[in-house]
């Protein structure tokens, strides 16, 4: 087969992408593309607190519970993303949370949430993008209303409710910017590891470390650095997912061959070497065609405005050498 999935099948990896629920439901070419390809969904938005928490007592699981189904009915594991960010909350959140009530929040969202979705999830990112490089603080925990409300435990806090929750996920801490060994990048890999080593240190439950993976074109490979990390890990017995891979092309000329040729070179040597490490076990790119990607956000986009081209199929579901790139690599 063709496929990515029959790729990823044959050696045991899950492989697939980020997922948008309406579009599985209202579009037959995404929700086709994703079926054959993918064994493994995760929600781009659809488990983030906005989307879940319409009120302070209410909770809306349409869109997760969608994303669910469609696994269920094409064989697919799915991930949950996420139980705690500093992002994506709610509205009523700002006026709802304060130091006296965030723990009894946080611990009743994963609860809810989890329990949910207990037993039928391959893994959870149960704490999303806790650290921050420019940080002053020793641990180089990022400022968030949960540090500043229930202080640095509220990471242990997270990962022992979502245990309690759901016993069967995995449980991962997800993060971006540590991929390459720029002084930066360096300093907040570091502060990961610290991180995991501290919560093994206090039995804090911990399965995985996942690494975002946006990168940029321009940028080329990441050193020895992310390897070594990926080994410490493994090690300690922890796995490694590639959690949201996308290539931004903002950095390159416009020719559209050029592009998809440089982008395709990254995701082969940049999955070729991770691959290579057997705690590597999941992979998924953040969106499955051009036709969808946050990184077209004028915030995020090329200056002229230009579509990206970060993802494995092009705008109109042909496959793109990325395409060919990620299943060589797997
Ligand atoms: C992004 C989504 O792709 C966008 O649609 C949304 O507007 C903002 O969030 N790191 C993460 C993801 O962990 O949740 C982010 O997803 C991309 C960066």
């Amino acid at each position: 087969s063709h496929a990515l999935r029959a790729h990823a099948e044959a050696r045991g990896l899950l492989v697939g992408c980020a997922v948008v629920p309406e579009k599985l439901s209202s579009e037959p070419a995404y929700a086709n593309v994703v079926a054959s390809q993918c064994n493994l969904l995760v929600p781009e938005n659809a488990m983030k607190w906005k989307a879940l928490r319409p009120a302070p007592d209410k909770f809306d699981f349409r869109g997760g519970d969608a994303i669910l189904a469609f696994a269920q009915a094409h064989r697919q594991r799915v991930r949950g993303h996420n139980l705690c960010w500093h992002e994506a909350l709610p509205d009523w959140f700002a006026a709802t949370v304060n130091k006296s009530n965030a723990r009894e929040i946080l611990e009743r969202h994963i609860q809810t949430v989890a329990g949910h979705y207990s037993g039928k999830l391959h893994s959870w990112d149960v704490v999303n993008e806790a650290i921050d490089p420019a940080s002053t603080r020793p641990d180089s925990l990022r400022s968030s209303p949960w540090l500043d409300f229930i202080g640095p435990g509220y990471i242990e806090i997270a990962f022992r409710a979502a245990r309690k929750a759901d016993p069967s996920a995995l449980l991962t801490y997800n993060d971006y910017s540590i991929e390459f060994d720029s002084p930066e990048q360096v300093k907040k890999r570091d502060a990961v590891l610290r991180l995991v080593k501290h919560l093994r240190s206090r039995n804090v439950p911990i399965d995985a470390i996942g690494v975002q993976s946006h990168l940029d074109a321009a940028a080329g490979l990441p050193g020895n650095g992310l390897r070594d990390f990926v080994r410490e890990l493994h090690r300690m017995g922890l796995q490694v997912f590639v959690t949201e891979l996308d290539i931004n092309d903002k950095k390159l000329p416009a020719d559209i061959a050029a592009r998809d040729a440089s982008v395709a070179r990254i995701y082969r040597d940049y999955l070729t070497m991770m691959l290579a490490e057997p705690n590597v076990t999941a992979l998924l790119t953040w969106g499955i065609t051009d036709r969808y990607t946050w990184l077209d956000a004028p915030k995020y986009g090329r200056a002229d405005a230009l579509p990206e081209r970060p993802l494995p199929f092009d705008p109109n579901y042909r496959p793109a050498p990325a395409f060919f790139a990620e299943r060589d690599a797997i």
